[in-house]
């Protein structure tokens, strides 16, 4: 089977997760004997149909333009028997770039004018077009962020050349946080699956596709962490992709924000087979306390005190976040006593340890 896979994503260098979803499909896709091409379309030139009609009546079949669409993808598109279209969601639809590739396909057609069963008028095609299959991924947590998108993706769809799958990914941009470390690898394996399933029987079963499309939190939760990672950019002065070049740690503004965040670094595995209880007593910019619940599997957050922790800490509030942030040094504060620990010290360093 010979497939091209056309991206347009504009993201490189594993900041676009269309491109992260649809190497997997590709790497699935080949384990299962296909011939897959890749083709970027960030390193093609491609121009704009001018609306001129030139392949409809003085050069059936040819487009006037002469660019990468004319001398390579169009050539390769017609020999294709599947193309994957892979597509960031943009305003709930395909991004522009993959809109210019769609609208010079227009050679395809021919102007005639016929009518379907229904009694609806089409034109005929030219010769022969690949089945289709379109990936999209977008930022929003929820599938239905897809509806009108694959509303308009049927009404562009052939009997001749249908759409074989529609593989969307909500929420992609939370994917690569470390806390969904498992979920990725889970979503990337089942994305990876697809093509194989693809290339052996055409289509995808419905356990891939809901593997694929696995929810990683509540739009609540999603909204929460969404906005105190923006203001962790704005307050920084960074893009997104600084943000993550420069290995930053969103910050907490309140004691509300900091249960949210801190279950996330913390070194579950340190509580072993039983239940450990680590406080925070703040103080300076707020006075209030919150306590974790740690098991090995879950960290549940807790506003007020807890009468028997196996670790207190009382901070200065800002104190602790510029060390959350990396922006302090928490052993020389400790060591310069502007911070106190009390309890299991060793417990404490095991919590905290990094990598673990
Ligand atoms: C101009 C623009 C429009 C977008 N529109 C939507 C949208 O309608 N719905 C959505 O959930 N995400 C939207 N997003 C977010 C992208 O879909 C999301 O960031 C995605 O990961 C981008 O793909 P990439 O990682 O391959 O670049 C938009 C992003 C941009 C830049």
């Amino acid at each position: 089977m010979k497939v091209i896979a056309i991206n347009s994503s504009p993201r490189i260098g594993g900041h676009s997760k269309t491109e992260m979803m649809l190497n997997s499909l590709v790497h699935g896709m080949r384990n299962a004997g296909a011939e897959v091409e890749i083709i970027n379309l960030r390193d093609k030139k491609i121009n704009n149909c001018i609306g001129c009609f030139t392949c409809w009546s003085k050069t059936p079949g040819k487009c006037i333009h002469k660019d990468d669409m004319t001398k390579e993808i169009f050539p390769k598109w017609t020999e294709a028997d599947l193309v994957v279209h892979a597509t960031p969601l943009y305003n709930h639809t395909m991004n522009s770039t993959m809109s210019t590739l769609m609208e010079r396909f227009l050679p395809a057609i021919q102007p005639f004018f016929e009518e379907d069963e229904d009694g609806k008028t089409f034109h005929p095609l030219r010769s022969k077009v690949p089945k289709a299959v379109w990936l999209s991924v977008c930022g929003f947590p929820e599938d239905s962020e897809f509806k009108t998108f694959s509303t308009y993706l049927k009404s562009l769809t052939r009997k001749e050349a249908p759409i074989v799958a529609e593989i969307f990914r909500a929420d992609a941009e939370s994917l690569v946080n470390h806390l969904y470390t498992d979920k990725l690898k889970d979503v990337l394996d089942a994305t990876s699956k697809a093509g194989m399933e693809l290339v052996a029987s055409g289509k995808i079963t419905k356990d891939t596709m809901s593997r694929i499309k696995q929810p990683l939190h509540n739009p609540q939760r999603f909204a929460k962490l969404g906005n105190i990672f923006w203001k962790s950019c704005i307050a920084e002065g960074v893009t997104v992709k600084e943000f993550s070049e420069k290995g930053l740690v969103p910050r907490a503004e309140t004691v509300e924000e900091f249960m949210l965040l801190f279950p996330y670094g913390v070194n579950s595995k340190a509580a072993g087979d039983g239940k450990v209880v680590l406080q925070f007593d703040f103080n300076g910019k707020t006075n209030e306390s919150c306590y974790f619940d740690i098991t090995k599997d879950n960290i549940e957050a807790k506003k007020g005190g807890n009468n028997s922790p196996e670790v207190l800490i009382k901070a200065p509030f800002d104190l602790w976040m510029d060390i959350m942030t990396q922006k302090a040094d928490g052993e020389k504060m400790f060591m310069e006593e502007k911070y106190t620990v009390s309890g299991d010290l060793s417990l404490m360093l095991e919590l905290f340890k990094k990598d673990a």
